[in-house]
């Protein structure tokens, strides 16, 4: 979706930035950084009166000739008019599909909570309407950055439609502790309001009548769901870091951390009576996502040692089988998202995806949509930092070996993309974040890297990594090839599970009860792990010593 805004510039928009502009018209403009020109997500393409605008600042040098900083740009005019609009959402590459796992929505057999008895439609037995016509549930894996909705036929278990978008709640900040600090301080729940308005268009655009759409699904992280859910996010923000739904257990208030309300109390324009059920989280910011991926690794049945790795801006972890499951998030930060990093960009069309070096230092490079390269995205990162690793050009510290701040990217010499050491160093954290965590939910578990049976990559970060990149850097462990499995979204396919299996349901709700939460900055080593995980060096299956 894209938003315009128009400025009609006269004596009181002259000196104002973009970003300024927009908020006397009450438009909102992505941002977490308080307009300080760090997050670059106030990125704006002026499509009209570029020549009224201030020259570039140094945060703006590395944009194209019509891309600029919303809140570093300044009308410079006294009369005319300047158009532009904000990134191009609606290019932004999105994983909806699941891939090699082994649950599946197609798998089961139907056992669904909304049934059928004639024209009676049940939600667990109770009559809630009467229709003749298909009955229909949704799922949504709702995350921090995007959402995907699957709209589902409960009679038949057949997927009718899907859609992903980006979640609009971005102008609260890219990251969850963003997104909670906004959520605190606006009792008009705006985060929520704006995602049921996209959700609104979404459902306009599905084959079905949104009235025989009966219950809705969702898997996200803690802070999304709880939102959604309209609940109260501050103590998610807060050390120990735990929803509301789970103080809420430990004063026995509650026997569960899954949600439930109906779509009318949530303004969603589907059956008003239709059940809303948010998926249980496991702990603290190990959420509901993390529940769905359990469903779709289908740990409850599992023998192996099974590990399932989603690579975000909050790295979730789960090792384990159906004896027992330890969990973890680690805090990497939007780093690996392209955030943070000077030429980076999330994987929209213009990101660079895949790097090759040659000797002379020329880059073969993929580019989504086949365009000029506006920047680099997470994948391309990790293929360049690998590449550079490779030829030698930086050492394990991140360190350039020929004493530069940094490396221009040759692109069939048309490319504007550099890397810097500081763009370096914040992907060095980010991965340090990371391999902290799996240490000491290896470790805390008890098996060493070598013991384990199938390495899952979840998400849609996870699914586009070069594997061989990825572990020549450090970022994911030095397995065999074999064990590693790219699986895509598996947060939609368990939530899909969910909707069709009340069996599946209970049985996950059973599950996240047994899970051991690891609480990284708790553990005595996390700092070690930490440093050393921020060079780039493979990680070794021998360095994961059983635990005492
Ligand atoms: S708001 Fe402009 S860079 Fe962050």
């Amino acid at each position: 979706m894209q938003l315009y805004f128009n400025l009609h510039p006269c004596a009181a928009a002259a000196g104002l930035t973009l970003f300024e502009c927009a908020e006397l018209l009450d438009i909102k403009v992505p941002s977490s950084c308080r307009k300080q020109g760090k997050c670059r997500e106030c990125l704006v393409e002026i499509s009209e009166g570029m020549e009224r605008l201030s020259p570039r600042t140094p945060e703006e040098n590395h944009l194209r000739e019509k891309f600029r900083l919303a809140c570093r740009c300044k009308i410079n005019a006294d009369a005319g008019i300047v158009r532009c609009h904000t990134l191009r959402r609606s290019e932004m590459r999105i994983e909806r599909h699941a891939f090699e796992l082994p649950a599946s929505h197609k798998k089961i057999s139907p056992d669904p909570a909304v049934t059928r008895d004639g024209e009676r439609v049940l939600l667990d037995g109770i009559e809630i309407a009467r229709s003749t016509a298909p009955i229909h549930g949704l799922a949504m894996d709702l995350g921090t950055t995007t959402v995907v909705v699957r709209l589902l036929n409960l009679e038949t278990g057949e997927v009718v439609a899907d859609a992903s978008f980006e979640n609009p709640q971005r102008f609260g900040g890219s990251d969850v502790m963003a997104r909670i600090q906004f959520d605190t301080h606006d009792s008009s729940k705006l985060l929520q309001r704006t995602l049921v308005g996209y959700l609104t268009h979404v459902l306009e655009e599905f084959p079905v009548d949104p009235l025989t759409i009966y219950e809705l699904v969702v898997a996200g992280n803690s802070t999304m769901r709880d939102i959604f859910f309209r609940l109260n996010v501050h103590s998610i923000g807060q050390s120990p870091y735990r929803s509301i739904t789970e103080l809420e257990m430990d004063e026995r208030k509650r026997t569960t951390t899954s949600l439930a309300e109906t779509a009318k109390k949530l303004g969603l324009p589907i059956h008003p009576k239709a059940r809303v059920y948010g998926l249980p989280i496991i702990s603290g910011h190990v959420g509901a996502d993390a529940a769905a991926c359990m469903l779709a690794v289908d740990l409850a049945n599992e023998e192996r040692n099974v590990a399932v790795m989603d690579i975000g801006t909050n790295t979730e972890l789960m090792l384990g089988n159906k004896h027992k499951i330890f969990a973890a998030s680690c805090p990497a930060g939007p780093a690996f998202e392209g955030g943070a990093i000077e030429c980076g960009m999330p994987g929209l069309s213009g990101a660079i995806e895949k790097i090759k070096l040659a000797d002379d230092g020329s880059a073969a490079a993929a580019v989504i949509g086949d365009g000029l390269a506006e920047g680099i995205c997470g994948s391309g990162l990790v293929d360049l930092l690998s590449e550079l690793l490779r030829t030698c050009r930086i050492n394990s510290l991140g360190r350039f070996e020929n004493g530069d701040a940094r490396f221009e990217l040759d692109v069939k010499g048309e490319s504007q993309v550099f890397l810097t050491e500081g763009d370096i160093n914040e992907l060095a954290q980010a991965k340090g974040a990371n391999v902290a965590g799996l240490q000491v939910i290896f470790r805390e578990f008890g098996i060493s890297f070598d013991e384990l049976d199938v390495f899952y990559l979840a998400g849609g970060f996870g699914r586009h990594l070069d594997i061989e990149s990825s572990k020549r850097i450090g970022l994911i462990p030095n397995l065999p090839v074999e064990k590693i499995v790219q699986v895509g979204n598996a947060a939609i396919e368990g939530a899909c599970i969910a909707l069709l299996s009340r069996t599946k349901r209970n049985e996950l709700e059973a599950l996240v009860q047994t899970v051991t939460h690891c609480r990284l900055e708790a553990h005595e080593n996390f700092f070690n792990f930490f440093v050393e995980g921020c060079q780039f060096n493979p990680v070794e299956i021998s360095r994961v010593l059983k635990h005492s």
